[in-house]
Protein backbone atom coordinates (compact mmCIF):
# COMPACT_ATOMS: atom_id res chain seq x y z
CA UNK A 1 0.00 0.00 0.00
CA UNK A 2 2.31 2.77 0.55
CA UNK A 3 4.45 1.97 -2.50
CA UNK A 4 1.11 2.77 -4.56
CA UNK A 5 0.82 5.65 -2.09
CA UNK A 6 4.47 6.99 -3.23
CA UNK A 7 3.79 5.87 -7.02
CA UNK A 8 0.64 8.22 -6.63
CA UNK A 9 2.82 11.28 -4.97
CA UNK A 10 5.33 10.83 -7.70
CA UNK A 11 2.77 11.29 -10.66
CA UNK A 12 1.51 14.10 -8.99
CA UNK A 13 4.68 15.94 -8.40
CA UNK A 14 5.60 14.76 -11.90
CA UNK A 15 2.31 16.86 -13.46
CA UNK A 16 2.98 19.84 -11.33
CA UNK A 17 6.57 20.00 -11.88
CA UNK A 18 5.67 19.84 -16.17
CA UNK A 19 3.18 21.91 -15.82
CA UNK A 20 5.12 24.84 -14.34
CA UNK A 21 7.56 24.19 -17.01
CA UNK A 22 4.73 24.10 -19.31
CA UNK A 23 3.43 27.65 -18.03
CA UNK A 24 6.91 28.83 -17.80
CA UNK A 25 8.04 28.09 -21.11
CA UNK A 26 4.57 29.24 -22.60
CA UNK A 27 4.99 32.53 -20.96
CA UNK A 28 8.12 33.48 -21.34
CA UNK A 29 7.86 33.81 -25.16
CA UNK A 30 8.30 37.77 -25.52
CA UNK A 31 11.38 37.68 -23.21
CA UNK A 32 13.43 36.83 -25.94
CA UNK A 33 12.25 40.63 -27.51
CA UNK A 34 13.07 44.07 -25.91
CA UNK A 35 9.35 44.76 -26.37
CA UNK A 36 6.15 45.41 -24.14
CA UNK A 37 3.81 42.96 -22.44
CA UNK A 38 0.93 42.24 -20.45
CA UNK A 39 2.08 40.05 -17.84
CA UNK A 40 -0.42 36.23 -17.95
CA UNK A 41 -2.23 35.06 -15.26
CA UNK A 42 -1.71 30.98 -16.26
CA UNK A 43 -4.40 29.35 -18.67
CA UNK A 44 -6.17 32.74 -19.34
CA UNK A 45 -3.53 34.67 -20.38
CA UNK A 46 -4.62 38.66 -21.20
CA UNK A 47 -7.84 37.22 -20.91
CA UNK A 48 -8.79 37.05 -17.53
CA UNK A 49 -11.13 39.52 -17.16
CA UNK A 50 -12.84 38.20 -20.57
CA UNK A 51 -13.20 34.56 -19.75
CA UNK A 52 -14.41 35.18 -16.13
CA UNK A 53 -16.99 37.84 -17.80
CA UNK A 54 -15.65 40.69 -16.38
CA UNK A 55 -15.15 42.51 -19.18
CA UNK A 56 -16.42 42.88 -22.78
CA UNK A 57 -13.70 41.70 -25.51
CA UNK A 58 -14.23 45.09 -27.59
CA UNK A 59 -13.14 46.40 -24.12
CA UNK A 60 -11.19 44.78 -23.06
CA UNK A 61 -8.94 44.83 -26.76
CA UNK A 62 -9.04 49.00 -26.21
CA UNK A 63 -7.25 48.20 -22.76
CA UNK A 64 -4.87 46.14 -24.00
CA UNK A 65 -4.11 48.71 -26.75
CA UNK A 66 -4.21 51.41 -23.88
CA UNK A 67 -1.94 49.49 -21.79
CA UNK A 68 1.37 50.42 -24.00
CA UNK A 69 2.97 52.67 -25.57
CA UNK A 70 5.32 50.72 -28.16
CA UNK A 71 4.38 50.46 -31.55
CA UNK A 72 4.75 46.50 -30.88
CA UNK A 73 3.48 44.85 -27.85
CA UNK A 74 2.77 41.20 -26.51
CA UNK A 75 -0.40 39.86 -25.14
CA UNK A 76 -1.94 36.11 -24.50
CA UNK A 77 -4.89 35.32 -26.05
CA UNK A 78 -5.25 32.48 -23.24
CA UNK A 79 -2.12 30.26 -23.70
CA UNK A 80 -0.87 32.05 -27.52
CA UNK A 81 1.70 35.14 -27.20
CA UNK A 82 0.55 37.41 -30.09
CA UNK A 83 1.89 40.26 -31.29
CA UNK A 84 -0.43 43.55 -30.73
CA UNK A 85 0.41 45.99 -33.41
CA UNK A 86 -0.42 49.32 -32.13
CA UNK A 87 1.34 51.81 -34.20
CA UNK A 88 -1.07 52.72 -37.47
CA UNK A 89 2.04 53.12 -40.11
CA UNK A 90 3.28 49.66 -39.50
CA UNK A 91 -0.26 48.01 -39.40
CA UNK A 92 -0.75 49.44 -42.74
CA UNK A 93 2.60 47.95 -43.72
CA UNK A 94 1.97 45.08 -42.84
CA UNK A 95 -1.66 44.61 -44.10
CA UNK A 96 -0.61 45.92 -47.96
CA UNK A 97 3.54 45.95 -48.64
CA UNK A 98 3.97 43.03 -46.51
CA UNK A 99 0.98 41.42 -47.60
CA UNK A 100 2.88 38.37 -48.90
CA UNK A 101 4.62 37.49 -45.23
CA UNK A 102 0.66 37.88 -44.12
CA UNK A 103 -1.36 36.09 -45.89
CA UNK A 104 -3.80 34.07 -44.15
CA UNK A 105 -5.94 34.59 -40.35
CA UNK A 106 -5.67 31.75 -37.70
CA UNK A 107 -7.95 29.09 -38.58
CA UNK A 108 -9.64 26.95 -35.41
CA UNK A 109 -12.41 24.94 -37.20
CA UNK A 110 -12.09 21.27 -37.02
CA UNK A 111 -15.15 19.41 -36.04
CA UNK A 112 -17.19 16.99 -38.65
CA UNK A 113 -20.22 19.64 -39.10
CA UNK A 114 -17.58 22.83 -40.07
CA UNK A 115 -16.82 22.64 -43.50
CA UNK A 116 -19.27 25.55 -43.91
CA UNK A 117 -17.02 27.72 -41.60
CA UNK A 118 -13.72 25.78 -43.01
CA UNK A 119 -14.19 26.57 -46.44
CA UNK A 120 -15.03 29.99 -46.18
CA UNK A 121 -13.57 33.23 -47.44
CA UNK A 122 -11.88 34.26 -44.16
CA UNK A 123 -10.62 30.59 -43.24
CA UNK A 124 -9.35 29.78 -46.40
CA UNK A 125 -5.48 30.15 -46.81
CA UNK A 126 -2.69 30.34 -49.45
CA UNK A 127 -3.76 29.58 -53.27
CA UNK A 128 -7.36 28.71 -52.11
CA UNK A 129 -7.88 31.67 -51.01
CA UNK A 130 -6.30 33.63 -53.51
CA UNK A 131 -8.72 31.14 -56.01
CA UNK A 132 -11.68 32.10 -54.28
CA UNK A 133 -11.48 35.46 -53.54
CA UNK A 134 -10.34 36.23 -57.38
CA UNK A 135 -13.62 34.35 -58.15
CA UNK A 136 -15.50 36.81 -55.82
CA UNK A 137 -14.02 39.69 -56.67
CA UNK A 138 -16.28 40.46 -59.66
CA UNK A 139 -19.32 40.03 -57.26
CA UNK A 140 -18.78 43.44 -55.81
CA UNK A 141 -17.97 45.81 -58.95
CA UNK A 142 -20.03 48.75 -59.04
CA UNK A 143 -22.76 47.13 -61.75
CA UNK A 144 -23.44 44.06 -59.63
CA UNK A 145 -23.60 46.31 -56.60
CA UNK A 146 -25.66 48.45 -58.30
CA UNK A 147 -27.95 45.78 -59.14
CA UNK A 148 -27.84 44.19 -55.59
CA UNK A 149 -28.78 47.92 -54.57
CA UNK A 150 -32.63 47.31 -56.34
CA UNK A 151 -33.14 44.18 -53.48
CA UNK A 152 -31.72 46.25 -50.99
CA UNK A 153 -34.04 48.78 -51.22
CA UNK A 154 -37.02 47.47 -51.34
CA UNK A 155 -35.78 45.26 -47.91
CA UNK A 156 -35.31 48.50 -46.68
CA UNK A 157 -38.58 50.00 -47.66
CA UNK A 158 -40.25 46.89 -46.46
CA UNK A 159 -38.49 46.77 -43.27
CA UNK A 160 -39.41 50.69 -42.30
CA UNK A 161 -43.38 49.67 -42.72
CA UNK A 162 -42.50 47.16 -40.28
CA UNK A 163 -41.66 49.33 -38.16
CA UNK A 164 -44.26 51.77 -38.44
CA UNK A 165 -46.16 48.86 -37.89
CA UNK A 166 -45.39 48.32 -34.63
CA UNK A 167 -45.55 52.13 -33.83
CA UNK A 168 -49.21 51.73 -35.23
CA UNK A 169 -50.36 48.75 -32.84
CA UNK A 170 -48.80 50.86 -29.42
CA UNK A 171 -45.42 49.53 -29.67
CA UNK A 172 -43.30 52.32 -29.36
CA UNK A 173 -40.66 51.22 -27.14
CA UNK A 174 -38.66 48.32 -28.48
CA UNK A 175 -34.96 46.89 -28.92
CA UNK A 176 -33.48 47.48 -32.15
CA UNK A 177 -30.78 44.78 -32.08
CA UNK A 178 -33.83 42.25 -33.07
CA UNK A 179 -35.06 44.44 -36.28
CA UNK A 180 -31.85 45.55 -37.49
CA UNK A 181 -31.09 41.32 -37.67
CA UNK A 182 -34.29 41.02 -39.62
CA UNK A 183 -33.06 43.32 -41.84
CA UNK A 184 -29.56 42.34 -42.63
CA UNK A 185 -30.87 38.58 -42.92
CA UNK A 186 -33.47 39.76 -45.41
CA UNK A 187 -30.96 41.95 -47.38
CA UNK A 188 -28.47 38.52 -47.65
CA UNK A 189 -31.91 36.48 -48.24
CA UNK A 190 -32.18 38.11 -51.32
CA UNK A 191 -28.78 39.23 -52.47
CA UNK A 192 -27.00 35.70 -51.50
CA UNK A 193 -29.27 33.22 -51.70
CA UNK A 194 -31.83 34.45 -54.20
CA UNK A 195 -35.27 34.13 -51.98
CA UNK A 196 -37.53 37.13 -50.64
CA UNK A 197 -38.40 36.96 -46.82
CA UNK A 198 -39.68 39.42 -44.69
CA UNK A 199 -38.15 38.41 -41.51
CA UNK A 200 -39.76 41.60 -39.22
CA UNK A 201 -43.76 39.87 -40.36
CA UNK A 202 -42.35 36.29 -40.53
CA UNK A 203 -40.65 36.02 -37.13
CA UNK A 204 -40.31 32.51 -37.46
CA UNK A 205 -38.93 31.52 -40.65
CA UNK A 206 -37.02 29.22 -41.25
CA UNK A 207 -33.90 31.06 -42.44
CA UNK A 208 -33.82 33.61 -40.05
CA UNK A 209 -34.10 30.83 -37.14
CA UNK A 210 -31.40 29.19 -38.63
CA UNK A 211 -29.09 32.23 -38.51
CA UNK A 212 -30.47 32.92 -34.78
CA UNK A 213 -29.50 29.36 -34.06
CA UNK A 214 -25.84 29.89 -35.17
CA UNK A 215 -25.01 33.16 -34.01
CA UNK A 216 -27.65 35.58 -32.70
CA UNK A 217 -28.14 32.98 -29.61
CA UNK A 218 -24.68 32.80 -29.02
CA UNK A 219 -25.20 30.65 -26.04
CA UNK A 220 -22.58 29.98 -23.09
CA UNK A 221 -22.16 26.31 -25.24
CA UNK A 222 -21.03 28.43 -28.43
CA UNK A 223 -18.66 30.60 -26.32
CA UNK A 224 -17.54 27.44 -24.77
CA UNK A 225 -16.77 25.66 -28.34
CA UNK A 226 -15.22 28.48 -29.88
CA UNK A 227 -12.55 29.21 -27.04
CA UNK A 228 -11.32 25.53 -26.83
CA UNK A 229 -11.21 25.61 -30.64
CA UNK A 230 -9.13 28.31 -30.92
CA UNK A 231 -7.65 28.14 -27.65
CA UNK A 232 -7.43 24.27 -27.12
CA UNK A 233 -7.30 22.59 -31.00
CA UNK A 234 -6.09 19.58 -30.00
CA UNK A 235 -8.46 18.87 -27.18
CA UNK A 236 -11.36 20.22 -29.54
CA UNK A 237 -10.10 17.68 -32.19
CA UNK A 238 -10.36 14.83 -29.92
CA UNK A 239 -13.63 15.39 -28.23
CA UNK A 240 -14.98 15.93 -32.25
CA UNK A 241 -16.57 19.29 -31.38
CA UNK A 242 -17.80 21.26 -33.83
CA UNK A 243 -19.80 24.54 -33.91
CA UNK A 244 -22.50 23.90 -36.32
CA UNK A 245 -25.17 21.18 -35.40
CA UNK A 246 -25.92 18.08 -38.05
CA UNK A 247 -29.21 19.93 -38.78
CA UNK A 248 -27.46 23.61 -39.51
CA UNK A 249 -24.78 21.50 -41.93
CA UNK A 250 -27.56 19.69 -43.80
CA UNK A 251 -29.69 22.70 -44.37
CA UNK A 252 -27.66 25.16 -45.51
CA UNK A 253 -25.99 22.73 -48.08
CA UNK A 254 -29.54 21.92 -49.80
CA UNK A 255 -30.29 25.52 -49.70
CA UNK A 256 -27.48 26.63 -52.02
CA UNK A 257 -26.54 23.29 -53.83
CA UNK A 258 -30.36 23.36 -54.29
CA UNK A 259 -30.72 26.48 -55.43
CA UNK A 260 -28.35 26.03 -57.87
CA UNK A 261 -29.41 22.65 -59.57
CA UNK A 262 -32.95 24.69 -59.91
CA UNK A 263 -31.49 27.66 -62.07
CA UNK A 264 -29.26 25.37 -63.93
CA UNK A 265 -32.30 22.85 -65.01
CA UNK A 266 -34.99 25.79 -65.39
CA UNK A 267 -32.26 28.31 -66.56
CA UNK A 268 -33.06 30.94 -64.08
CA UNK A 269 -30.77 34.03 -63.94
CA UNK A 270 -30.68 36.23 -61.11
CA UNK A 271 -27.48 39.01 -60.29
CA UNK A 272 -26.47 37.25 -57.22
CA UNK A 273 -24.32 35.27 -55.21
CA UNK A 274 -25.79 31.91 -56.49
CA UNK A 275 -25.38 32.76 -59.84
CA UNK A 276 -21.97 34.59 -59.23
CA UNK A 277 -20.83 30.73 -57.88
CA UNK A 278 -22.40 29.14 -60.45
CA UNK A 279 -20.42 30.56 -63.13
CA UNK A 280 -17.42 29.67 -61.33
CA UNK A 281 -18.36 26.21 -61.48
CA UNK A 282 -18.77 26.36 -65.25
CA UNK A 283 -22.48 26.14 -64.39
CA UNK A 284 -23.29 29.69 -66.11
CA UNK A 285 -27.23 29.44 -67.49
CA UNK A 286 -26.14 32.03 -69.88
CA UNK A 287 -24.30 29.07 -71.63
CA UNK A 288 -21.50 31.18 -71.23
CA UNK A 289 -17.96 29.05 -70.76
CA UNK A 290 -16.54 30.60 -67.45
CA UNK A 291 -12.99 31.95 -67.58
CA UNK A 292 -9.95 31.86 -65.34
CA UNK A 293 -11.08 29.20 -62.53
CA UNK A 294 -7.96 26.86 -61.96
CA UNK A 295 -9.75 25.43 -59.06
CA UNK A 296 -12.80 22.28 -58.90
CA UNK A 297 -14.67 23.71 -56.16
CA UNK A 298 -16.65 20.90 -54.36
CA UNK A 299 -20.32 21.47 -53.04
CA UNK A 300 -19.67 21.99 -49.61
CA UNK A 301 -16.78 24.92 -50.65
CA UNK A 302 -19.58 26.21 -52.84
CA UNK A 303 -21.83 26.58 -49.58
CA UNK A 304 -19.52 27.50 -47.15
CA UNK A 305 -18.92 31.20 -49.32
CA UNK A 306 -22.94 31.75 -49.11
CA UNK A 307 -23.22 30.91 -45.32
CA UNK A 308 -20.13 33.06 -44.78
CA UNK A 309 -21.82 35.82 -46.29
CA UNK A 310 -24.96 35.18 -44.05
CA UNK A 311 -22.99 35.17 -40.87
CA UNK A 312 -21.20 37.86 -41.29
CA UNK A 313 -23.87 39.96 -42.81
CA UNK A 314 -26.40 38.92 -39.77
CA UNK A 315 -23.68 40.45 -37.03
CA UNK A 316 -21.61 43.57 -38.53
CA UNK A 317 -24.32 45.17 -40.44
CA UNK A 318 -26.89 45.15 -38.02
CA UNK A 319 -24.88 45.75 -34.92
CA UNK A 320 -23.30 49.30 -36.70
CA UNK A 321 -26.93 49.96 -37.43
CA UNK A 322 -27.70 49.72 -34.01
CA UNK A 323 -25.25 52.20 -32.73
CA UNK A 324 -26.01 54.29 -35.59
CA UNK A 325 -29.70 54.65 -33.94
CA UNK A 326 -28.29 54.66 -30.22
CA UNK A 327 -26.23 57.88 -31.05
CA UNK A 328 -28.60 59.32 -32.91
CA UNK A 329 -30.53 59.10 -30.57
CA UNK A 330 -28.23 60.63 -27.37
CA UNK A 331 -27.80 63.61 -30.46
CA UNK A 332 -30.99 64.83 -31.90
CA UNK A 333 -29.44 67.62 -33.40
CA UNK A 334 -27.16 65.56 -35.23
CA UNK A 335 -30.40 63.19 -36.03
CA UNK A 336 -32.21 66.36 -37.26
CA UNK A 337 -29.45 67.35 -39.75
CA UNK A 338 -29.67 63.73 -41.06
CA UNK A 339 -33.16 63.90 -41.60
CA UNK A 340 -32.82 67.27 -43.19
CA UNK A 341 -30.64 65.82 -46.03
CA UNK A 342 -32.24 62.72 -46.17
CA UNK A 343 -35.78 65.20 -46.68
CA UNK A 344 -33.89 67.40 -49.27
CA UNK A 345 -32.99 64.19 -51.44
CA UNK A 346 -36.67 62.90 -51.29
CA UNK A 347 -37.98 66.42 -52.53
CA UNK A 348 -35.34 66.61 -55.54
CA UNK A 349 -36.15 62.64 -56.37
CA UNK A 350 -39.89 64.08 -57.01
CA UNK A 351 -41.27 60.66 -56.20
CA UNK A 352 -38.77 58.40 -58.33
CA UNK A 353 -36.77 55.55 -56.79
CA UNK A 354 -33.71 56.37 -54.80
CA UNK A 355 -30.61 55.42 -57.04
CA UNK A 356 -27.15 54.30 -55.92
CA UNK A 357 -25.82 56.94 -56.96
CA UNK A 358 -27.67 59.64 -55.19
CA UNK A 359 -27.34 57.31 -51.97
CA UNK A 360 -23.72 57.74 -52.52
CA UNK A 361 -23.46 61.30 -53.13
CA UNK A 362 -25.14 62.19 -49.56
CA UNK A 363 -22.11 64.11 -47.93
CA UNK A 364 -23.68 64.08 -44.17
CA UNK A 365 -25.10 60.66 -45.03
CA UNK A 366 -21.73 59.21 -45.52
CA UNK A 367 -20.36 61.01 -42.30
CA UNK A 368 -22.82 59.64 -40.07
CA UNK A 369 -21.97 56.10 -41.09
CA UNK A 370 -17.78 56.76 -41.37
CA UNK A 371 -18.11 58.13 -37.54
CA UNK A 372 -19.84 55.23 -36.19
CA UNK A 373 -17.65 52.90 -38.03
CA UNK A 374 -14.79 55.00 -36.61
CA UNK A 375 -16.21 55.37 -32.84
CA UNK A 376 -17.94 51.76 -32.79
CA UNK A 377 -16.22 49.40 -35.55
CA UNK A 378 -18.04 45.70 -35.13
CA UNK A 379 -14.92 44.23 -35.88
CA UNK A 380 -13.00 45.42 -32.65
CA UNK A 381 -9.52 43.98 -34.22
CA UNK A 382 -8.44 41.57 -37.10
CA UNK A 383 -5.54 39.28 -37.28
CA UNK A 384 -2.90 37.20 -39.63
CA UNK A 385 -0.46 34.91 -39.20
CA UNK A 386 2.82 34.93 -40.40
CA UNK A 387 3.39 32.62 -43.10
CA UNK A 388 7.21 33.78 -44.36
CA UNK A 389 10.10 35.19 -42.55
CA UNK A 390 10.07 39.44 -41.72
CA UNK A 391 12.13 41.37 -39.69
CA UNK A 392 9.36 44.46 -38.54
CA UNK A 393 10.99 47.71 -37.14
CA UNK A 394 8.59 49.53 -35.11
CA UNK A 395 8.68 53.02 -36.03
CA UNK A 396 7.89 54.26 -32.24
CA UNK A 397 11.17 52.44 -30.52
CA UNK A 398 13.34 51.58 -33.64
CA UNK A 399 12.84 48.08 -32.59
CA UNK A 400 13.50 45.44 -34.85
CA UNK A 401 11.37 42.25 -34.23
CA UNK A 402 12.17 38.88 -36.10
CA UNK A 403 8.91 37.54 -36.98
CA UNK A 404 8.88 33.54 -38.21
CA UNK A 405 6.02 31.77 -39.61
CA UNK A 406 3.51 30.64 -37.26
CA UNK A 407 3.79 33.84 -35.25
CA UNK A 408 0.54 35.51 -34.87
CA UNK A 409 -0.40 39.40 -34.93
CA UNK A 410 -3.55 41.56 -33.61
CA UNK A 411 -4.75 44.78 -35.39
CA UNK A 412 -6.55 46.33 -32.47
CA UNK A 413 -8.78 48.35 -34.76
CA UNK A 414 -10.80 50.03 -31.96
CA UNK A 415 -8.00 50.81 -30.12
CA UNK A 416 -6.87 52.73 -33.03
CA UNK A 417 -9.89 54.60 -33.27
CA UNK A 418 -10.07 55.84 -29.62
CA UNK A 419 -6.58 57.21 -29.34
CA UNK A 420 -6.49 60.84 -28.76
CA UNK A 421 -3.46 60.97 -30.60
CA UNK A 422 -5.32 59.65 -34.14
CA UNK A 423 -8.91 61.06 -33.30
CA UNK A 424 -9.14 63.99 -30.67
CA UNK A 425 -11.69 63.48 -28.28
CA UNK A 426 -12.33 59.81 -29.40
CA UNK A 427 -15.61 58.96 -27.22
CA UNK A 428 -17.43 62.31 -28.78
CA UNK A 429 -19.86 61.24 -31.90
CA UNK A 430 -18.65 63.86 -34.21
CA UNK A 431 -19.67 63.03 -37.80
CA UNK A 432 -18.25 66.34 -38.60
CA UNK A 433 -14.85 64.98 -38.28
CA UNK A 434 -15.01 63.94 -42.02
CA UNK A 435 -16.66 66.35 -43.78
CA UNK A 436 -14.90 68.08 -46.92
CA UNK A 437 -13.23 70.55 -44.49
CA UNK A 438 -11.59 67.97 -42.15
CA UNK A 439 -11.68 64.94 -43.95
CA UNK A 440 -8.12 65.47 -44.84
CA UNK A 441 -6.48 65.69 -41.76
CA UNK A 442 -7.52 62.38 -41.56
CA UNK A 443 -4.73 59.61 -42.04
CA UNK A 444 -6.23 57.19 -43.92
CA UNK A 445 -3.86 54.31 -41.64
CA UNK A 446 -5.84 55.03 -38.13
CA UNK A 447 -9.45 54.76 -40.07
CA UNK A 448 -9.52 50.82 -40.86
CA UNK A 449 -12.73 49.52 -40.04
CA UNK A 450 -12.49 47.17 -42.94
CA UNK A 451 -8.99 46.15 -42.70
CA UNK A 452 -6.66 47.01 -45.74
CA UNK A 453 -5.08 45.29 -48.44
CA UNK A 454 -5.80 42.23 -50.35
CA UNK A 455 -7.49 40.69 -47.82
CA UNK A 456 -9.71 43.48 -46.87
CA UNK A 457 -13.36 42.88 -46.16
CA UNK A 458 -14.54 41.89 -49.73
CA UNK A 459 -17.67 43.50 -49.34
CA UNK A 460 -17.01 47.05 -47.64
CA UNK A 461 -18.64 48.85 -50.35
CA UNK A 462 -22.13 46.67 -49.93
CA UNK A 463 -22.04 46.66 -46.42
CA UNK A 464 -21.99 51.21 -46.09
CA UNK A 465 -24.49 50.63 -48.91
CA UNK A 466 -26.84 48.29 -46.89
CA UNK A 467 -26.45 50.10 -44.00
CA UNK A 468 -27.14 53.61 -45.70
CA UNK A 469 -29.95 52.68 -47.19
CA UNK A 470 -31.64 51.67 -44.50
CA UNK A 471 -30.79 54.47 -42.39
CA UNK A 472 -32.15 56.65 -45.19
CA UNK A 473 -35.84 54.96 -45.32
CA UNK A 474 -35.72 54.48 -41.68
CA UNK A 475 -34.99 57.93 -40.56
CA UNK A 476 -36.87 59.67 -43.43
CA UNK A 477 -39.95 58.80 -41.32
CA UNK A 478 -39.33 58.18 -38.05
CA UNK A 479 -37.44 59.86 -35.28
CA UNK A 480 -35.51 58.00 -32.46
CA UNK A 481 -36.06 58.98 -28.98
CA UNK A 482 -34.75 58.31 -25.69
CA UNK A 483 -36.99 55.03 -23.90
CA UNK A 484 -37.06 54.37 -20.41
CA UNK A 485 -35.05 51.56 -20.95
CA UNK A 486 -32.58 52.95 -23.20
CA UNK A 487 -28.46 52.02 -22.22
CA UNK A 488 -27.73 55.75 -21.34
CA UNK A 489 -24.76 55.70 -21.30
CA UNK A 490 -23.24 53.11 -23.17
CA UNK A 491 -22.06 49.98 -21.26
CA UNK A 492 -21.54 46.91 -22.99
CA UNK A 493 -22.38 43.44 -21.46
CA UNK A 494 -19.23 41.92 -20.29
CA UNK A 495 -20.87 38.06 -20.48
CA UNK A 496 -20.67 38.29 -23.97
CA UNK A 497 -18.80 37.65 -26.81
CA UNK A 498 -20.93 39.87 -28.84
CA UNK A 499 -20.79 44.00 -28.80
CA UNK A 500 -23.49 44.71 -26.81
CA UNK A 501 -25.33 46.95 -24.20
CA UNK A 502 -27.12 43.55 -21.72
CA UNK A 503 -30.71 44.79 -22.51
CA UNK A 504 -30.28 45.21 -25.79
CA UNK A 505 -30.37 48.74 -27.76
CA UNK A 506 -34.07 49.98 -26.43
CA UNK A 507 -35.33 53.26 -28.39
CA UNK A 508 -38.90 55.07 -28.51
CA UNK A 509 -40.07 55.48 -32.02
CA UNK A 510 -42.08 58.45 -33.48
CA UNK A 511 -43.63 59.82 -36.28
CA UNK A 512 -40.99 62.11 -37.68
CA UNK A 513 -43.43 64.16 -39.43
CA UNK A 514 -46.28 64.97 -36.50
C1 LIG B 1 -20.29 47.07 -41.32
C2 LIG B 1 -20.13 45.88 -41.78
C3 LIG B 1 -18.82 45.13 -41.90
C4 LIG B 1 -17.60 45.37 -41.32
C5 LIG B 1 -17.21 46.49 -40.36
C6 LIG B 1 -16.69 44.35 -41.82
C7 LIG B 1 -15.36 44.26 -41.45
C8 LIG B 1 -14.49 43.29 -41.90
C9 LIG B 1 -13.11 43.18 -41.50
C10 LIG B 1 -12.39 44.10 -40.51
C11 LIG B 1 -12.58 42.11 -42.15
C12 LIG B 1 -11.13 41.63 -42.04
C13 LIG B 1 -10.29 42.44 -42.99
C14 LIG B 1 -8.82 42.29 -42.79
O1 LIG B 1 -8.40 41.37 -42.06
O2 LIG B 1 -8.06 43.10 -43.35
C15 LIG B 1 -13.63 41.54 -42.98
C16 LIG B 1 -13.48 40.45 -43.81
C17 LIG B 1 -14.50 39.90 -44.55
N1 LIG B 1 -15.81 40.37 -44.65
FE1 LIG B 1 -16.55 42.01 -43.74
N2 LIG B 1 -17.37 43.53 -42.67
C18 LIG B 1 -18.67 43.96 -42.75
C19 LIG B 1 -19.69 43.42 -43.51
C20 LIG B 1 -19.55 42.34 -44.32
C21 LIG B 1 -20.63 41.78 -45.11
C22 LIG B 1 -22.04 42.32 -45.19
C23 LIG B 1 -20.09 40.71 -45.76
C24 LIG B 1 -20.74 39.77 -46.75
C25 LIG B 1 -21.85 39.99 -47.37
C26 LIG B 1 -18.69 40.61 -45.38
C27 LIG B 1 -17.83 39.65 -45.85
C28 LIG B 1 -16.50 39.55 -45.49
C29 LIG B 1 -15.62 38.50 -45.99
C30 LIG B 1 -16.00 37.37 -46.95
C31 LIG B 1 -14.36 38.72 -45.39
C32 LIG B 1 -13.10 37.88 -45.59
C33 LIG B 1 -12.29 38.41 -46.73
C34 LIG B 1 -11.05 37.59 -46.99
O3 LIG B 1 -10.54 36.94 -46.06
O4 LIG B 1 -10.59 37.60 -48.13
N3 LIG B 1 -18.40 41.62 -44.51
N4 LIG B 1 -14.79 42.28 -42.80
C1 LIG C 1 -9.91 32.21 -26.80
O1 LIG C 1 -10.43 32.30 -25.51
C2 LIG C 1 -10.69 33.60 -25.04
C3 LIG C 1 -11.21 33.52 -23.66
O2 LIG C 1 -12.48 32.96 -23.59
C4 LIG C 1 -11.70 34.30 -25.93
O3 LIG C 1 -11.89 35.62 -25.52
C5 LIG C 1 -11.16 34.31 -27.31
O4 LIG C 1 -12.14 34.92 -28.14
C6 LIG C 1 -10.90 32.88 -27.73
N1 LIG C 1 -10.48 32.91 -29.10
C7 LIG C 1 -11.38 33.07 -30.09
C8 LIG C 1 -10.91 33.71 -31.34
O5 LIG C 1 -12.52 32.67 -29.99
C1 LIG D 1 -22.72 35.53 -72.25
O1 LIG D 1 -22.57 35.50 -73.65
C2 LIG D 1 -23.46 36.35 -74.36
C3 LIG D 1 -23.26 36.15 -75.85
O2 LIG D 1 -22.08 35.46 -76.11
C4 LIG D 1 -23.19 37.80 -73.94
O3 LIG D 1 -24.09 38.67 -74.60
C5 LIG D 1 -23.40 37.91 -72.44
O4 LIG D 1 -23.09 39.23 -72.01
C6 LIG D 1 -22.52 36.90 -71.69
N1 LIG D 1 -22.86 36.95 -70.29
C7 LIG D 1 -21.97 36.98 -69.35
C8 LIG D 1 -22.50 36.98 -67.96
O5 LIG D 1 -20.76 37.03 -69.54
C1 LIG E 1 -24.55 67.08 -30.65
O1 LIG E 1 -23.91 67.25 -31.90
C2 LIG E 1 -23.61 68.62 -32.19
C3 LIG E 1 -23.13 68.67 -33.62
O2 LIG E 1 -22.13 67.75 -33.87
C4 LIG E 1 -22.62 69.12 -31.19
O3 LIG E 1 -22.31 70.48 -31.46
C5 LIG E 1 -23.20 68.99 -29.79
O4 LIG E 1 -22.24 69.34 -28.83
C6 LIG E 1 -23.65 67.55 -29.54
N1 LIG E 1 -24.38 67.51 -28.29
C7 LIG E 1 -24.08 66.64 -27.33
C8 LIG E 1 -24.96 66.65 -26.16
O5 LIG E 1 -23.13 65.87 -27.41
Amino acid sequence: MPDMLVEVVLVLVAVAVYFTYWIKYTYSFFEKYNIQYDKPIPIVGSMGEVVFGQKNMFDKLQDLYNQFNFGVAGIFEMKTPVFLIRNPELVNQMMVKDFEHFVNHRTCFTGDYDGLLVDSLVSLTDQKWRDMRATLTPGYTGSKLKAMFEFMRETAKESTLSLKEEMRDGRTDIDLGEYFMGYANDVIATTAFGFKINSMKVKDNHFFKMGKSVLGNFGPLVVLKFCLLTNFTKVARFFRISILSRKTHLYFMRLVIGAMKQRFEQKIFRPDMINLLMEARGMDVQGNQSSSCSQKWSDTEIAAQCFFFFLSGFDSVSTLLCFISHELMENQSIQEKLRDEIKGVLEELNGNQLTYEILNSMKYMDCVVSEALRKWPPNSMTDRVCTKSIEIQDPETGERIELTPGDKVWFPIVGIHRDPKNFVDPFKFDPERFNEENKGNINPNTFIPFGAGPRMCIAHRFAVMEIKVMVFYMFSEIQVKMSEKSCVPMKLDPATCLTFPKNGFWVKLLDSKK
